[in-house]
């Protein structure tokens, strides 16, 4: 298991996500009202990025297709089709800095 800084807390304002790359993993960090989240940012659909798509609230709407996760579990909410959920990874607050544990 690792830990990468992602960056400042100022870095990413409430409601805006981003996206680091770690170990070979591409993991979207999103801030939900002052609470910092991480997720796999590869949709278990097709492949798209989620952090190209749209956050509202807690939840991360594909770009591509629609699916539907909640960043926080990684739970797939909605989508027509039986789709994997994401993996959900635990994000640590040091010094205004943001860290992702991987
Ligand atoms: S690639 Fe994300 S919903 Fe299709």
């Amino acid at each position: 298991m690792g830990k990468i800084i992602v960056g400042k807390t100022s870095d990413i304002p409430p409601g805006k996500m981003t996206k680091i790359t770690a170990d070979g993993r591409e993991i979207l960090v999103a801030n939900i009202d002052g609470n910092y989240c991480a997720c796999d940012d590869t949709c278990t659909h097709a492949g798209a990025s989620l952090s190209g798509g749209v956050l509202e609230g807690g939840i991360v709407t594909c770009g591509w297709h629609g699916a539907k996760f909640n960043c926080m579990s990684g739970k797939l909410e909605k989508f027509p089709a039986k789709i994997r959920n994401l993996k959900s990874y635990r994000t640590i607050i040091e010094s205004d800095n943001v860290f992702v544990e991987f």
